[in-house]
């Protein structure tokens, strides 16, 4: 498989992981998961890490899964590349796995000391990715050893990083986002 067809379809296979945090950036406020509760003198999660960012963020990379099954079709005739299909329970693992994954990151800063915001260079650009990946492969082991091949999966650790740094300095370019990471 060429290089260019091994980026494809990781970025295809992992766009229903990448919209959810930004989507929750647009769509967050109100009610913290956490509820204010503290563990050890922190914050359990944070203000960061709220419903309605979590169900509004979900929801939006779900919806994605089958946008992008809707133009399968096309994408394979008008590039030759045969890019994954996603299920139900794949979006659903994708989406809802890439917020757990952000919002273990957030458990683990508050447990660091970390403030709300503060960033964790290296976790702040996988985190979602991890998350994402782990709920699909434990939930969808099929469907995650037929797309997500080796190569396909580090193309995935190499490109993620990437497009989250460029996606966060648009979103903070726009003033969407407080810190541009
Ligand atoms: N957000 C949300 N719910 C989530 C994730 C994100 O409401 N599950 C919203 C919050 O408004 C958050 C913003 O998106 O402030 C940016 O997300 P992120 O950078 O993940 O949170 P931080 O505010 O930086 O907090 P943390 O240090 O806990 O990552
Ligand atoms: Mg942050």
């Amino acid at each position: 498989m060429s290089l260019v067809s091994v980026v494809v379809i990781a970025v295809w296979a992992m766009l229903p992981a990448y919209v959810p945090n930004n989507v929750a950036v647009v769509a967050g406020g109100g009610r913290p998961i956490d509820g204010g509760r503290t563990w050890r003198e922190a914050r359990l999660l944070g203000d960061g890490k709220t419903w309605r960012g979590t169900v509004v963020g979900t929801a939006a990379g779900v919806s994605l899964a089958f946008g992008l099954n809707y133009l399968t079709p096309v994408a394979t005739e008008a590039l030759g590349i045969g890019v994954p299909k996603f299920t139900l329970r794949v979006a659903v693992t994708l989406a809802l796995g890439a917020m757990l994954g952000d919002i273990g990151a957030s458990l683990l800063k508050r447990r660091l000391d970390r403030e709300r915001g503060a960033p964790v260079p290296g976790l702040d650009q996988l985190d979602f990715a991890l998350g994402a990946l782990v709920l699909t492969a434990v939930v969808a082991p099929e469907w995650f050893s037929r797309t997500f091949t080796i190569p396909v999966l580090l193309a995935v650790l190499v490109a993620t990083p990437l497009l989250h740094v460029g996606t966060n300095a648009i979103a903070y370019a726009l003033s969407l986002k407080d810190e541009p990471y």
